[in-house]
């Protein structure tokens, strides 16, 4: 029997078809029987996008704090095509209704408690000073919201520790924003870890600022007893050295300063003990030395976190604010400079990959971070990527053990 090009061509496609829509059909019903019988809501949600009701469900997101940070999480919300946004809460009038008034249609509150009692609520992203942060979690975990709440994760250690208690004791996703970890830079260095780069020697950078380094510079931040600078940059640093390597740093060495013993808050002086900041030296769980300078007082510097992974066959470094390239270090044939490349096999799936050369920045990082965070919630998963409650625990006492060291200038052990 003669069978023409045209007619092979046609039976092949049919049965491609067939055999995908048996698989289809295949799949279908082992998603169904394990969503009945299971009751897990992993397969409830997987057989919900099966019959496409899933691209119907939408994330219903509060925010408490309309400050600096609060407006960029309002950002990252609105861009996300499962969440929508119904309300924003903040003690400050002014702060409030300026928020309201670069938001659509968005319900605020000056009391967060009431926002929490008259709204039904998916998810509260906790947006307020950090001796709030445990306040306002709680009241949100209470309720049985998944949160994503700003760092530090709270003020003190047994603060923090009551809150990873209950959020497991609620079942809920729970989340500190270490935004870095949403740089796709940052996730292709992570990846060449896993890939191409060979054992890493060592691990060293810095987290640099300069809005505390004239006298009459004062915020609520430097109110704190405990760590300042530590726990404000430094603690941002101490993540993304863990998540990039993917081991705990369990000893740590620090030298802390403070530049300006009195400040001005307007025309009061006031006496400050707390660290403008620090030079941390650093032991991962394997043995490997890491090293960091923290500082909130130098000029020029804005927002400089950077990070250098020096390993066998190259050295790799980014710095957040050159925050789509990242280099690469070869002792024979110098630098190269790699620009943020949504082909990347580790910035697949990420919301604000681009093409290379369409920069990629902070904001970018924070959207990703958020979008795995909702990824999490809506499929009932979890996330190397998002920093878990018990990660920013894991941080605190980090940043609490470096406070110590500075003290009494020994190493200290984390666990
Ligand atoms: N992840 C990051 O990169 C990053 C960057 C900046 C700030 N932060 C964190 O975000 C938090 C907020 O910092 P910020 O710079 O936005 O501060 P901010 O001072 O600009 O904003 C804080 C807001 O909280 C409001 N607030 C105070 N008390 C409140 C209450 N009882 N109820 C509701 N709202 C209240 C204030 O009125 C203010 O508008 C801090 O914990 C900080 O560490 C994180």
């Amino acid at each position: 029997m003669h069978v023409s090009n045209t007619t092979y061509r046609t039976l092949v496609i049919r049965l491609s078809l067939f055999t995908k829509a048996l698989e289809d059909m295949i799949g279908f019903a082992v998603i169904t029987i394990l969503s009945v019988f299971s009751r897990k809501t992993k397969f409830q949600n997987m057989h919900k996008r099966f019959l496409g009701c899933e691209a119907m469900r939408k994330l219903r997101v509060a925010i408490v704090g309309a400050g600096l940070i609060g407006m960029r999480h309002a950002d990252a919300v609105i861009r996300h095509p499962q969440a929508t946004l119904v309300a924003l809460a903040d003690s400050n009038a002014q702060s409030l209704s300026r928020g309201l008034s670069a938001l659509g249609d968005v319900r605020g509150y000056t009391d967060y408690k009431r926002m929490l009692e008259e709204l039904e609520l998916d998810v509260l992203h906790n947006c307020t000073p950090n001796f709030l942060h445990h306040a306002v979690s709680e009241a949100a975990l209470s309720r049985g919201l998944h949160v994503y709440g700003e760092k530090p994760l709270a003020e003190t250690v047994s603060e923090g520790e009551a809150l990873v208690s209950l959020a497991k004791a609620k079942k809920v996703k729970n989340a500190v924003n270490f935004n870095y970890r949403g740089n796709i830079c940052v996730q292709e260095m992570r990846n060449r870890l896993k890939t191409s780069s060979g054992r890493v020697f060592v691990i060293h950078g810095s987290y640099l600022q300069d809005w505390l380094s004239r006298e009459t510079d004062y915020n609520w931040r430097l109110e704190t007893k405990g760590p300042r600078s530590l726990a404000d940059i430094g603690s941002h640093w101490l993540d993304l050295a863990q998540f990039i390597y993917g081991k705990r740093i369990v000893k740590v060495n620090a030298s802390l300063f403070t530049s300006w013993q009195k400040r001005l808050n307007g025309d009061k002086p006031i006496d400050i003990s707390s660290d403008d900041g620090a030079s941390l030296s650093l032991r991962f769980e394997d043995g490997l030395l890491a090293n960091a300078i923290i500082s909130q007082v130098s000029g020029g510097y804005k927002n400089h976190i950077a990070l250098s992974v020096d390993c066998e066959n190259y050295s790799m470094r980014w710095q957040q604010q050159a925050a789509d390239r990242l280099v690469i270090g070869r002792r024979d044939g110098g630098e190269e400079t790699l620009y943020a490349d949504s082909a990347w096999p580790s910035a697949q799936g990420k919301r604000s990959s681009l093409p290379a050369g369409h920069s990629q920045a902070w904001a970018d990082a924070l959207s990703n971070a958020i979008s795995d965070f909702y990824e999490m919630i809506l499929s009932d998963t979890s996330s190397p990527n998002v920093a878990t409650f018990e990660d920013g625990l894991n941080i605190m006492k980090l940043a609490e053990a470096c406070l110590a060291s500075g003290r009494d200038g020994t190493w200290h052990s984390v666990e």
